[in-house]
């Protein structure tokens, strides 16, 4: 029985932190046995948000890959790899954009929204418009049924379908598969504030932070503003804290629940449990990390076998693409 294909992509913005872990890396490291999976670094996708200071591009995707490596991807099993190393994307994305309405792009959520929070860069560029398109092109290339994402996501895939959709009835055929979402079981993680972990928000704790960091972090977590005396009692529904024991500390939740509620335990006994809970859980993809920093040649080696891999795969689409375009003599 041939696998199923997996496409997902995170774009090289710096180091990865706790909400890309659960929210999609996860989920990733999980299905490495069971699908063809594909990850791509989408170093282009990048640059719609980035171009006018690039400088950090190679930096941070190497450092992405560390991070990968170091959550469990296995270039073994999947097929790890740069956007940019495989200009069928591009191909794709341009030929694409030839049938893809303004009015698509211009209401996707993410469009306004991100240009409304990025108030300081000029987003009303044609590049990122396109970012949507771009993302279909990505997973459509290897014609991926499914694509495991964090649910912000989710409008960026229905207008992938739309897409696939437009192309197999303009062209009567049912090429490209209509790819379905994935969606973890942590569909956001709050941030130590308590709003979504973003770094726009400084407000993440990194993967690959150090034990002491992450305690750090833990204590300047935000509980129940109503609770000021250590005895009052608490209400778990409105903290941070209990949130993230409800992720990483499954066995001592109900403890810590009935605990905080009659007032028996106090946030900063709380955030301790949770910090030793936390920085088990880390470590080892902490001394993973370890390990890997610096070894930029093997993380160069990864992706560019990766890239050889699926340029083949990229390659046959293309062709096939072309002959259901009219565009091979
Ligand atoms: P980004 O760094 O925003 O490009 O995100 C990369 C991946 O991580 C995407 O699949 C996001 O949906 C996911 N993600 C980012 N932040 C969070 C969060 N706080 N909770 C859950 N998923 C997230
Ligand atoms: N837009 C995605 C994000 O911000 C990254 C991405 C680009 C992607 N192309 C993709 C994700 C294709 C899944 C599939 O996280």
């Amino acid at each position: 029985m041939t696998k199923k294909t997996i496409f997902s992509g995170m774009r090289p913005t710096g180091r990865l932190q706790l909400g890309n872990l659960l929210g999609a890396l996860d989920n990733w490291v999980k299905l490495q046995d069971d699908y063809r999976c594909l990850f791509g670094v989408v170093d282009w996708h990048a640059l719609t948000t980035a171009y006018e200071d690039p400088s950090q591009l190679q930096e941070n995707t190497y450092q992405m890959v560390i991070d990968w490596l170091s959550a469990g991807l296995d270039p073994e099993k999947s097929i790890i790899f740069r956007q940019s190393d495989v200009k069928g994307h591009a191909e794709l994305h341009l030929l694409l954009s030839m049938i893809t309405p303004l009015s698509w792009l211009e209401r996707v959520p993410t469009y306004k929204d991100q240009i409304q929070q990025l108030k300081e860069k000029n987003l009303g560029t044609y590049g990122f418009l396109g970012y949507p398109l771009l993302m279909a092109a990505d997973i459509l290339l290897y014609r991926a049924e499914t694509v495991p994402v964090g649910e912000d996501q989710v409008p960026h895939l229905e207008i992938t379908r739309e897409i696939a959709r437009r192309f197999n009835y303009l062209y009567q055929t049912d090429y490209f598969p209509e790819p379905e979402t994935m969606l973890n079981e942590v569909k956001i993680l709050p941030g130590i504030d308590g709003r979504k972990m973003s770094k726009s928000y400084g407000n993440t704790i990194d993967m690959s932070e150090a034990p002491d960091e992450v305690r750090k972090k833990v204590r300047q977590m935000v509980t129940d503003p109503g609770r000021i005396r250590k005895d009052d009692p608490g209400n778990p529904d409105v903290c941070t804290v209990y949130a993230f024991h409800s992720i990483f500390n499954a066995e001592e939740l109900a403890e810590v629940e009935r605990a905080c509620r009659r007032g028996e335990i106090g946030c900063v006994q709380c955030k301790n449990r949770l910090a030793d809970r936390l920085t088990a859980f880390l470590a080892p993809i902490y001394e993973k990390r370890q390990a890997l920093e610096g070894q930029l040649d093997y993380i160069r080696d990864i992706l560019q076998e990766g890239a050889k891999r699926a340029s083949v795969i990229a390659e046959q689409t293309m062709d096939e693409v072309r002959e259901i375009v009219n565009l091979k003599l």
